[in-house]
């Protein structure tokens, strides 16, 4: 997109909307920018209160947290990890670092989350995880997944990128799997340009998970005074952000709230006003079941065709509107073929990934530019 038309409207554009940059110039008063400084802490305290998970480590990125999943659940060559195949690469990667094969799933054509129907046929003796995805922040049928995984004593990792704050059943994601991971990256609806957390319901895991966010070492007792001095117990790498991040990110979520409210009001602005256009057009808009509380993330649509997708994200260039489509089916990359991956295997994400449109979304888009984009979707004709 041009940066020359001021009239351009992106896909997403980070906003600053509390005390973030305060913060930030407190974090550098407080002589305390690397990791795991107040700001931390706070973040952190905020996001185990509110969730009601025992422990949240803050990382680099979701896709850090993905990583420390791998370390922690001892993932080792010729393991298996089912994961569905339309994600973001990182929910795999991690595993794959590790020498795990993926198994992939397709998903379901309603929430495009992993289809537990589909679940206990891919679990064999060598299941080590099962990772999925709440696709938007639309919960996964948790209840039958939980069945399937307790019953075969398989963790699951929930990659909740897209879903912090969102519900299944009136319980937050993030609490069921043994760990949950999320993004704050800069698209995310809590951002500090990169950024993640680790949240950890399965106790036993935490003590490891601090050595190996901290490189290998036993430094997060050394500065509980637990110890008195540390040293390399294990395998690890660098995962904590600096304070100054985590600065900016506690102020996002110290105004959740009124995040929130900002986005669900662009949400059903663009659901109600594309509506009659959608029907008209055998255009589907995003699913969610009501027992699902979803965290206005992103909206979508599934055009009738790849043809219809691209002429629909060409004339909205046109106008000015950068649109996006969204997963490459993972089966059928480079990499997912290596793994045996073929055309056919998961037909509902080969089928949704070539349709799936994304409008633009971000806190401060106003009312008269969602009226433009709108217009702009109303005005495209198909052939
Ligand atoms: C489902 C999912 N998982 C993981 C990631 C990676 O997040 P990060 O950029 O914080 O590593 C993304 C990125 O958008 C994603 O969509």
């Amino acid at each position: 997109m041009s940066q020359k038309n001021s009239n351009a409207i992106p896909f997403n554009r980070p906003t600053i909307v509390g005390k973030e940059l305060t913060y930030i110039a407190e974090a550098i008063q407080n002589g305390h920018a690397a990791g795991d400084g107040i700001f931390t802490q706070k973040s952190q305290a905020l996001l185990e209160q509110v969730l009601g998970v025992p422990k949240v480590l803050l990382t680099t990125s979701c896709t850090d947290a993905l990583e420390m999943t791998a370390l922690l659940l001892n993932i080792q060559q010729g393991d298996e990890v089912i994961v569905p195949s339309f994600t973001f690469v990182s929910s795999i990667n991690a595993y794959v670092m590790r020498g795990a094969k993926p198994v992939f799933a397709d998903v379901r054509s309603d929430t495009l989350n992993l289809d537990e129907t589909q679940l206990e046929r891919l679990i064999t003796p060598r299941t080590k995880a099962i990772v999925l995805v709440h696709y938007a922040g639309v919960g996964c049928e948790m209840d039958a997944i939980c069945q399937i995984a307790a019953k075969h004593r398989i963790p699951i990792v929930e990659d909740n990128a897209h879903g912090l704050f969102a519900k299944y059943k009136g319980r937050y994601l993030g609490t069921f799997g043994a760990f949950a991971t999320q993004s704050f990256h800069e698209t995310k609806n809590f951002t500090c340009g990169e950024g993640g957390a680790l949240l950890i319901n399965d106790l036993r895991y935490v003590e490891r998970a601090e050595i190996i966010r901290e490189k290998g070492t036993n430094r997060s007792r050394f500065f509980r005074g637990q110890i008195d001095k540390y040293t390399w117990v294990d395998i690890g790498s660098s995962y904590l952000p600096a304070d100054l991040l985590a600065a900016f990110l506690y102020a996002q979520l110290e105004v959740r709230e009124t995040i929130q409210a900002k986005r669900r009001k662009i949400w059903e602005y663009y659901d109600a006003q594309l509506n009659a256009w959608a029907e008209a057009n055998q255009v589907r808009l995003p699913t969610v079941p009501n027992h699902c509380e979803q965290p206005y993330h992103m909206f979508y649509m599934l055009l009738p065709s790849l043809e219809d997708r691209q002429a629909l994200i060409a004339h909205l260039k046109v106008c000015g509107i950068q649109s996006v489509f969204h997963y490459l089916p993972l089966h059928l990359s480079d990499m997912g073929m290596q793994f045996g991956g073929k055309a056919g295997d998961c037909p509902v994400t080969e089928d949704v990934s070539d349709r799936l449109l994304r409008l633009p979304f971000y806190n401060e888009l106003s009312q008269a530019e969602q009226e433009r984009i709108v217009a702009a979707v109303i005005s495209c004709k198909f052939d």
